[in-house]
């Protein structure tokens, strides 16, 4: 089907579009709140609330826009995960993950000789899972928004053909991506006249993906699965060394299932399960659920041994049992018992730090970037949505004239059993690249219940960090009573055992405590920060929303009313 670029960009009359921006990192409001980790893309989101849409509305609007405004990771090349709570009490997961393509195989990424080839997961076309953002985004609205497809795409529409003025927090993103930007199509829009850095002030138009945008708009998904978006990302990925066809894009599907659940202290969790990195967070908190951490003290020595135990053997868990659903048998009840957490706990040393090469013996023998936002509307309706092209700027490509990046989420999958990926994991064959088969991924949206109510709306990008910010986050308000702007702005720490150093954020642990941990046999590297967890938490009492931009994403924002 071929739809005609309409001259006249469609800006839904109900939104008004300023390019205005409101406080800084905190907002509180009663009616709506949205946190994303670009101010024009929350401004969007919060024009449709204001409008009458509901936080599903708001959420696929925010998705588009993103994709203008944040293009390193927001995205339409790509895949993602949305938790939603409803207000009725109901709640549902769409799982848009990118796919393998038909003509993957598990040694893919492999020489003749079974190494790894380096980067060959991570540039270019055979690093490409089918997209799955424009599939899952279309689903959400069709079946829970209440605004027309123009309606919530037109703003985005607008950003790219009018193009934004760049804040500092938006050349950031562009001069970090620097390595990426270097094929034709790519430097001809990220870069200033196709070869110099962007400045803040600048403005940023995108006519091609302002075109792409366009025919979705008219001609819905089936524009991008089989119409001439999938004709030209094909037609690119067969002339440069990729293997996508248009039987990959005609037959993609997401999937709707049940978030997962489970619980921590009084709180109730949803989020992500298989592929996403639900299950991890899970397995974090039904560990150190068994300490009283407020008793034992925030960020002591002990606190933290118990924390940092506790992470390593949920990743080493991770790494062993969790691929998609749809392939392995994944014995999810046993890793999420009561029994399972205290058989790991028993495991934790009274003193000492357990050793990673041997708790991940089993998976090593054969035989940023991502973008997160969050949503609620006056009724409370609750939306929390992770996506990405992995990388930023994902495989570092855009087919022909669609003016998108591609993703490189391929490298999620295990290259090779016992190699590591970008982040570091060590990953087994329940991971390993089939046909068809969705990138095990550790974005873990998530809603927090209290009492049966939305309490607190979370998530971050980060790769193999994200579950272990999205526990942070979670525990530091709910063991530590810190509010949702203290929780998400605390400098951060994360273990996943191999590679065998906990990474810290500038001021993250004392260094008293550091040289405690030292004593037990952990090793630290200072890394700089990470991740961005645009969230909500809702006052169980007075029912206001507290939105909390992270200040790591310095153009992001929290925008409420
Ligand atoms: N691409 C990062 C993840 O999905 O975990």
């Amino acid at each position: 089907m071929k739809v005609s670029f309409p001259i006249l960009i469609l800006t839904a009359s109900v939104l008004c579009f300023s390019a205005s921006v409101d406080k800084v990192n905190g907002e509180s409001g009663r009616n709506g709140m949205v946190v994303t980790p670009q101010a024009q893309a929350s401004r969007v989101g919060l024009d449709i609330l204001k409008a009458g849409g509901n936080a599903i509305d708001a959420a696929v609007a925010v998705g588009y826009a993103l994709a203008v405004t944040e293009p390193c990771c927001g995205n339409i090349g790509g895949g993602g995960f949305m938790t939603v709570r409803f207000a009725n009490g109901k709640s549902v997961f769409i799982n848009f993950r990118e796919k393998a393509p038909i003509a993957a195989h598990p040694r893919m990424y492999q020489d003749t000789a079974g190494n790894v080839i380096e980067g060959a997961s991570e540039d270019g076309y055979l690093a490409v899972g089918v997209p799955g953002t424009v599939r899952g985004l279309e689903y959400a609205l069709r079946q829970y928004g209440t605004l027309s497809r123009p309606e919530v795409m037109g703003p985005a529409i607008d950003l790219a053909v009018r193009g934004f003025i760049l804040q500092p927090g938006d050349v950031e993103m562009l001069k970090r991506s620097r390595r990426k930007l270097t094929g034709d199509n790519v430097a001809r829009i990220f870069l200033k006249d196709g070869g110099r850095d962007y400045e803040a002030g600048d403005r940023l138009i995108q006519k091609d993906l302002a075109k792409t945008l366009s025919l979705i708009s008219t001609g819905g998904e089936k524009i991008f699965y089989e119409g001439e978006i999938a004709q030209k990302v094909v037609s690119a990925s067969q002339k440069n060394g990729g293997v996508l066809s248009l039987k990959d894009f005609g037959e993609y599907n997401i999937s709707v299932t049940e978030p997962l659940e489970c619980s921590y202290r009084n709180y109730r969790i949803l989020t992500s399960p298989p592929p996403g990195g639900g299950t991890t967070v899970c397995l974090m908190l039904n560990i150190v659920g068994g300490y009283d951490l407020k008793k034992l003290g925030f960020r002591n020595t002990q606190s933290l041994h118990k924390i940092l135990s506790s992470m390593l053997l949920a990743y080493v868990a991770r790494n062993y049992y969790l691929g998609d659903p749809d392939f392995v048998k994944i014995p999810l009840d046993k890793l999420l018992s009561p029994d399972y957490a205290d058989r790991l706990r028993g495991q934790i040393l009274p003193d000492q730090a357990l050793d990673p090469e041997k708790l991940y013996q089993p998976i090593v023998t054969e035989g940023n970037n991502t973008t997160h936002y969050s949503v609620i509307d006056r009724e409370g309706n609750a939306v929390s949505v992770t996506y990405t092209i992995n990388s930023n700027f994902g495989a570092g490509v855009i087919a022909e004239d669609t003016g998108f990046v591609l993703n490189n989420e391929m490298d999620d999958f295990t290259s090779k059993i016992g190699a590591p990926n970008q982040f570091g994991l060590v990953q087994g064959k329940a991971n390993q690249i089939e046909p068809r088969k969705r990138p095990l991924s550790s974005m873990s949206p998530t809603i927090v219940l209290k009492d049966n109510q939305v309490f607190l709306i979370t998530g971050s990008p980060g790769g193999s960090t994200i579950p272990t910010t999205v526990f942070s986050v979670i525990s530091n308000v709910i063991d530590y009573g810190m509010t949702i702007d203290e929780s998400v702005n605390r400098a951060r720490f994360h273990y996943q055992g191999l590679p065998d150093t906990i990474l810290i954020e500038p001021d993250a642990i004392d260094s008293k405590v550091r040289q405690g941990l030292e004593g037990k046999g952990y090793k630290f590297r200072d890394f700089p920060r990470w991740g961005a967890a645009e969230s909500i938490l809702v006052d169980p009492n007075t029912r206001v929303f507290y939105g909390a931009n992270d200040g790591r994403k310095t153009a992001g924002r929290a925008m409420g009313f």
